[in-house]
């Protein structure tokens, strides 16, 4: 099935960048932002152009609740940006060549550094619920990697070295623009499951043994992918909950909405200064 696929994304890539550039023009975006759950809005406030994924040959119709399924591209300070207002999930049932093909988009329209945005469950006891946390590393627990199948020489290597998937200039970026603004962050390791199913607390218990900070069911997939064809990555999680068996409230959706809900307009104002100093 990889293969297969990976055959048809090599022949649907060249056509939708072609397609891309027929809508911006001579747009080249250097910055690509995913906008993960509940911020997707932050790309409502610019001028800009817009391209469904289901125009886009090769982009799989996105279908999660919460999340419009597009492309924006909009000049935020004067830094040309290209969003994705939706991105793919695993548990959606996508394969990781679909989560991770608007990547490879990216690096072929000129993306030189990749924010990364999610909403993520707080492992430790320090994080907390409503926090943003810069990721340093992550721990990848889905079990399968984006990379598997025949390798495109064009955007990276077989055997890509992972020792600094987040970049640390970025993070002292982030820092920065967090302390310029005032608004409280944490840096942590993020552990990636495929969900759809929340962790039990003993699973919990072990990725906070094994060092992970928060937990989430995205990122690492685009952030390898973005690693491995030379885009510097920064990270950020939305801590929107205690993850399982931190506390004794059971999980919902609702919840992880509402708490990024209350944090989007931090998320939006250090996004922007994030962008000021990049
Ligand atoms: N676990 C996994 N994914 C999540 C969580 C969580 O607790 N919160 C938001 N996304």
């Amino acid at each position: 099935m990889h293969s297969l696929h990976l055959y048809q994304w090599g022949y649907n890539m060249e056509s939708a960048i072609k397609f891309i550039r027929e809508k911006i023009g001579d747009f080249m975006p250097d910055t690509g932002i995913i906008l993960g759950s509940g911020l997707g809005d932050f790309a409502d406030n610019f001028d800009s152009i817009k391209i469904p994924y289901s125009e886009i040959d090769g982009f799989e119709k996105s279908n999660v609740q919460g999340h419009k399924g597009q492309l924006v591209f909009a000049e935020i300070n004067g830094k040309k940006i290209i969003m994705m207002q939706g991105r793919y999930h695993y548990y959606e049932g996508y394969s990781l060549d679909a989560v991770t093909y608007p990547v490879k988009v990216m690096k072929k329209l000129g993306v030189k550094t990749l924010i990364i945005t999610n909403a993520a469950g707080a492992i430790s006891g320090d994080y907390l619920p409503g926090e943003l946390m810069f990721i340093t590393d992550h721990l990848n627990f889905m079990g399968t990697n984006p990379l598997i199948g025949k390798n495109d020489d064009t955007l990276g290597t077989r055997f890509p070295d992972m020792s600094e998937v987040y970049s640390k200039e970025l993070i002292k970026t982030a820092v920065n623009a967090a302390e310029k603004l005032n608004i409280n962050y944490q840096k942590g390791v993020y552990v990636a499951t495929t969900g759809p199913s929340y962790e039990t607390p003993a699973e919990i218990n072990m990725y906070r043994i094994l060092g992970a900070n928060a937990v989430g069911m995205s990122t690492v997939p685009e952030a390898i992918v973005a690693n491995y064809c030379g885009i510097k990555v920064l990270g950020i999680s939305c801590l929107t909950n205690y993850a399982a068996g931190v506390n004794d409230t059971p999980l919902n959706h609702q919840e992880v909405i509402d708490t990024a809900d209350k944090v989007k307009d931090n998320f939006k104002k250090l996004l922007t200064e994030i962008l000021n100093q990049i």
